[in-house]
Formats: structure tokens, C-alpha cells, sequence
């Protein structure tokens, strides 16, 4: 199995990916930048870096999260949506349209540095939640993670721009992950908007649009008028039908961390994006080597919520640490166990980081839940 790309292994180690091929040429590997990896080559890398590489298999990560449903069961729900793209090309612009809200214009510097989760009814309301990616080239592991956790991928280009390098990015974590992809050409109010070259810069990708006789679903949109914007959203709604995704409100809530803070009033926020089971206010949880009793809960516009069934996203306070994006969470059946669980993962996080080397824990990007 080939694991992650030349890339995205240079940024987990925070070092530039020219200074990853270099070693590789030193020891006579050829690697290109979005080439992937397997194991014996990334461990052979990391180890030139001074890092020292654990494969996490799937059984280990799935310990207690894994219960198999019933068919019966099974109820549908809401299609998990990851705004991916370059840096600028309008993704928070656009998210900020269709929830109405101006999170853009309230980062700094207008870049966006985390991964944002909201959840919103469309005008043929059906519920649909959604995760905005930084584009910036420095948070590969993010959109990583965001592809990971997702159904569909909208990836933006601005058409008045090309298919830049995070676009590419983009699309291959999508493809990695096993995602369907709907191209938002973004920008077309601008008058130097060229969508025909976009499309044609995508096909030399492989990417073929359905005008073109592709399979891919694409749409002329703008962030800044709204044109187009209800037609993206049905075809991303298509997609998800396709998909006929379902999961059980039934059970114990399992999810995964989208962000963790320490908030001076509140203590300990994580914000988490519920995948299946439904969370309530009450639930022990566990998240990586943290546990807590969710005290509260709330959804991106600070309202409580007492109950977050699948594919919600929900701010949760409580716990006594801050996970890691990208931590699975889930509930447990007694305080008990959860306290042994996280004092078990802190105990192991403490022996690996004694030893010398620094650490890294790859999973499966392609895997999902
Ligand atoms: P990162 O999160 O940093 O990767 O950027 P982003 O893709 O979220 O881009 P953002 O939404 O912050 O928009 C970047 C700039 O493009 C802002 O100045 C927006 O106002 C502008 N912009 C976004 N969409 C449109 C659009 O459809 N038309 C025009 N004219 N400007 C847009
Ligand atoms: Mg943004």
C-alpha cells in the first residue's frame, strides 16, 4: 500500500518537499512531489529527518468505534460536503454565501488557518453539512483530513486564475479518499473569467467536465452575486443521492475532532463532527488521550443543542484536554472506562516521545468510517 505523497510526508515533517527529494536522490530514489509512498519508502525518509515512523492499522484505530449496524437500523442522512481548493480561490467566500454568514471577511488576513464545520438547510430543504479547508500550501495535512472525513469534495478554481498547485492537491486527496467531486469555476462575475480554460486545464488532468462529455458535474458559480450557486447545490445534492448515505441516530455517537481550543471562560471546546450515533449532553466521551462528560453542546451559531445525531457538526464542552484534529471521539459506557482508555493512550504518548526520535503516525488516508 502506498500511504501519503512526497508532499504530504514533507509537511508532516515540516520540512519543504524539495528538501524530501533531495535526501531521495542522495539515496538514489527518484520521488516526484505528489508521488505516493509506501511504508519502506517513507520510513527510510523520515528516518533521514530524525523521525521515526508508526503505522497505525485499521484494527488498532477501530478498537471500540467499530459496531456493525443493523440494516434495519439504518435511517438516511445528511451528505458530508469538503470545500476544497487554492489559496484565494473563493471556498470560505462561497460557504459564506450559502450560509449567508461573512466568516471571510472576519479572518485574519483573510487566510483561512482551520478547518470550519456548519451544517445548513437548503432551499429544497435538505440538511447538509459542510467543511471548509484552508488552501494555503502549508495545510496539507488538514486537506488531508478534510477528504478523509468527507462524502462529497466541491472543488473550487477561480475561473478568472488556472488550476493551481493546491488545486491539484485537492483533487488527488479527493481521489485518494474515494470521494466524488463536483468543480465549482468560481469568480465568473469577474471580466476576466475564462471557465473554458479552467475546464480545459482539468481535462489535461483527467478531470473531464459532463458539458464536455465528462463525468464530472461542474457549475459556473459566484461568491460575490450568487449566480449559479443553487444549481451547484443540487448537484451536489445528486451526488449525494447516488450515495444514498445512512447511519444509526440509534446508537452510542462515534465521530472524529475537527478542532480543539482552550477557551479561558469555557475551558477545554472541541468542535466535532458527528458521524454516526447520536451525542447528547451527559455522554461520557473519549478522544484521543482525553475524556470528559459533555457538559454542554452547541452548533456553529452558539445555539444549545441537547442531542447531535450523524453527520452533525457540534461544539462540545468538557472535556479534560485538547484532542487533535482528526482524533476519533466516541462514547463511552462508563466514566471508568473512559479515564483507563485515555490514561493507557497518555502512558503511550509519554513512552513514545522519550524515546529520541521525533514521531509521526500515518493512517490510511484513504480509509473513512
Ligand atoms: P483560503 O481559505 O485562504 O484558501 O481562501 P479562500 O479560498 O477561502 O478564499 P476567500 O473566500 O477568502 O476569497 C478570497 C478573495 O476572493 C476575497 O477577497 C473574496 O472577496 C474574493 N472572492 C471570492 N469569491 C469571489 C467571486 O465569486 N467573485 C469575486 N469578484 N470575488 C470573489
Ligand atoms: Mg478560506
Amino acid at each position: 500500500t502506498e500511504f501519503i505523497s512526497a508532499n504530504d510526508l514533507a509537511s508532516l515533517m515540516d520540512v519543504s518537499v524539495n528538501e524530501v527529494i533531495k535526501v531521495c536522490l542522495n539515496m538514489g530514489m527518484f520521488v516526484s512531489i505528489n508521488q505516493r509512498l509506501d511504508a519502506e519508502a517513507i520510513t527510510v525518509i523520515a528516518d533521514e529527518f530524525g523521525y521515526d515512523i508508526e503505522f497505525l492499522s485499521a484494527e488498532e484505530e477501530e478498537t471500540v468505534a467499530e459496531i456493525e449496524d443493523d440494516e434495519a437500523d439504518l435511517q438516511p442522512r445528511a451528505p458530508i460536503v469538503t470545500i476544497m481548493g487554492h489559496v484565494d480561490h473563493g471556498k470560505t467566500s462561497l460557504l459564506d454565501y450559502i450560509r449567508s454568514a461573512t466568516v471571510a471577511k472576519g479572518e485574519a488576513g483573510g487566510i483561512t488557518q482551520h478547518i470550519g464545520a456548519y451544517d445548513v438547510m437548503t432551499k429544497s430543504d435538505k440538511r447538509v453539512t459542510f467543511l471548509d479547508t484552508p488552501g494555503h500550501e502549508a495545510f496539507t495535512a488538514m486537506r488531508a483530513r478534510g477528504a478523509k472525513v468527507t462524502d462529497i469534495a466541491i472543488i473550487v478554481v477561480a475561473a478568472d486564475d488556472s488550476v493551481m498547485p493546491q488545486t491539484r492537491e485537492a483533487i488527488n486527496h479527493a481521489q485518494a479518499a474515494g470521494v466524488p467531486i463536483v468543480i465549482a469555476l468560481n469568480k465568473i462575475d469577474k471580466p476576466g473569467a475564462n471557465p473554458d480554460k479552467v475546464r480545459e486545464e482539468l481535462s489535461v488532468m483527467n478531470i473531464l467536465v459532463e458539458e464536455w462529455g465528462g463525468k464530472y458535474q461542474s457549475q459556473e458559480v459566484s461568491a460575490k452575486t450568487g449566480a449559479g450557486i443553487d444549481d451547484l447545490l443540487e448537484k451536489v445534492l445528486l451526488e449525494a443521492e447516488i450515495l444514498e448515505l445512512k447511519a444509526n441516530p440509534d446508537r452510542k455517537a462515534v465521530g472524529t475532532v475537527i478542532e480543539a481550543s482552550l477557551d479561558k471562560g469555557r475551558g477545554y471546546v472541541t468542535t466535532i463532527l458527528v458521524q454516526t450515533g447520536t451525542m447528547e449532553v451527559g455522554d461520557i466521551v473519549l478522544a484521543g488521550p482525553h475524556f470528559g462528560r459533555v457538559k454542554a453542546m452547541t452548533d456553529h451559531r452558539g445555539k444549545k443543542m441537547k442531542k447531535a445525531g450523524p453527520a452533525t457538526p457540534v461544539q462540545v464542552l468538557g472535556l479534560t484536554g485538547a484532542p487533535q484534529a482528526g482524533d476519533k471521539i466516541q462514547v463511552m459506557d462508563s466514566e471508568r472506562e473512559a479515564r483507563e482508555l485515555a490514561t493507557q493512550r497518555q502512558q503511550l504518548a509519554r513512552e513514545q516521545s522519550m524515546r529520541t526520535k521525533k514521531h509521526i503516525t500515518l493512517d490510511e488516508i484513504g480509509r473513512r468510517l
